[in-house]
């Protein structure tokens, strides 16, 4: 799987995963064959026009397919925050003075300031779900006395891309749902790690970025296309009104959205390639046919990928927990893959440069995870972050673990 992603030649260790993944073949090569077939604008009597729309409309089913959602409730935007804002924008509309929303401590700052901002020009109060700075846990448990009749939307996320917490999504979305709250999922940490099902999540709006999945940079927001109905952002007068395109602004990525289906098959494959090395390494034969359709065979992948990264980060874990002078911060007991650390006596940015000159790509800083870094004291500069994902390894673990043992150990 791995020489599927022509960067890893490169002989880096990828670890900055969180911030950006790598791009496999299928990928890159189903974004210049739709350069290369010619591809028209939306709506034009010509053949190049339709192969535009049937673009985008295999894209909306290849991200339904990955988060279990309605294909005509999928809406493209260049980024999560960029959607974020724009939904923001349109949701507070209907909020007036004495309404209230919920907002984590835990969640990358494009789940907390299209909010903030959309609260005050509404004059609506925000309420702050706290994290527990010890372990690293969003207690659910808090939401049942944030949570109030006049609140109008709860914002979280699945999972923290600094310090990986899984806060426990179902709860709180049902705390919101109970209360007639909308529940706003920031997916984009998660969705690479696990299997995802909005309706399970109980998430209203469930947005994910492909650029974090081995795709392009371009993001999705799913929601049930009923409850974008009732939503009215503003728009073109002459752009299409019906949903889901009536919040998608100007002019679609196209042949992005193809590398985008591509990506989503490329993780969907990921379960059979790990069967068949399994028969390759084993000589036996691995038992049950493959799942037929392809969101069976999404989450079959996906549940593969967890239980990979799952004991690759305990590897990293451990080897973290071995170096005195290393301080990891939450130790939550549902974690995505990720690992967020200071080493003493070295900034951030000394220990990633230092890491650099060894062949090891990890981040510093707060990566937008503004409010966690603040009340964590770790402001302006942030700690150091290595993201596993699918394509990493126990020897890039391992260089990563040495690299740090000459400063930490
Ligand atoms: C958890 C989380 N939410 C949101 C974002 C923002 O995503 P985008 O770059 O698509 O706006 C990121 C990006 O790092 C993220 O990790």
């Amino acid at each position: 799987m791995r020489a599927l992603y022509p960067a890893l030649a490169d002989g880096h260790a990828y670890l900055d995963g969180a911030a950006g993944t790598q791009v496999p073949l299928p990928v890159i090569e189903a974004i210049a064959a739709a350069y290369r077939a010619g591809i028209g604008n939306l709506g034009g009597a010509f053949a190049a026009s339709a192969r535009s729309g049937a673009i985008v409309a295999a894209a909306r089913a290849a991200v339904a397919d990955l988060t279990g959602g309605t294909a005509e409730g999928v809406v493209f935007g260049p980024s999560a925050t960029a959607l974020a804002y724009r939904i923001a924008e349109a949701l507070s509309r209907a909020w007036t003075a004495g309404d209230d929303i919920v907002v984590s401590r835990l969640d990358h700052d494009s789940n907390v300031r299209p909010w903030i901002q959309a609260a005050g020009r509404a004059g609506v109060t925000v309420k702050w779900a706290e994290v527990d700075l010890v372990t690293g846990e969003l207690p659910a448990g808090q939401y049942a006395d944030l949570v109030g009749p006049r609140t109008r939307l709860v914002a979280v996320t699945a999972a923290s891309n600094a310090i990986g917490t899984r806060p426990d999504v179902p709860a709180i979305a049902r705390i919101a749902r109970d209360a007639g709250a909308l529940c706003y999922v920031d997916g984009v940490h998660a969705t690479p790690h696990v299997p995802v099902d909005v309706r399970a999540l109980g998430a209203d709006f469930y947005t994910t970025s492909a650029y974090k999945w081995s795709g392009p940079h371009l993001a999705a927001a799913v929601a049930e296309p009923w409850l974008l109905e009732t939503v009215w952002p503003d728009k073109l007068a002459p752009s299409s009104n019906a949903v889901p395109w009536r919040f998608e602004r100007g002019t679609l990525p196209f042949a992005d959205l193809a590398g985008l289906t591509a990506a989503v098959d490329h993780l969907a494959s990921l379960g059979s390639l790990s069967a068949q090395s399994a028969v390759r390494t084993s000589g036996r034969s691995v038992p049950g046919a493959s799942p037929a359709s392809r969101r069976e065979r999404v989450l079959a992948s996906m549940a593969v990928v967890e239980a990979y990264e799952s004991a690759l980060f305990a590897r990293l874990l451990g080897g973290l927990a071995e170096l005195d002078r290393v301080t990891l911060y939450g130790k939550a007991a549902r974690r995505a893959p990720t690992a967020f650390f200071s080493v003493a006596g070295h900034s951030p940015r000394a220990v990633a440069e230092h890491l650099a000159a060894r062949g090891v790509n990890a981040w510093d800083g707060d990566n937008y995870a503004y409010e966690l870094c603040t009340a964590l004291g770790l402001e302006p500069d942030g700690a150091v972050r290595a993201g596993l994902v699918h394509y990493n390894d126990a020897a890039e673990v391992d260089r990563l673990l040495a690299g740090l043992a000459e400063l930490a150990g």
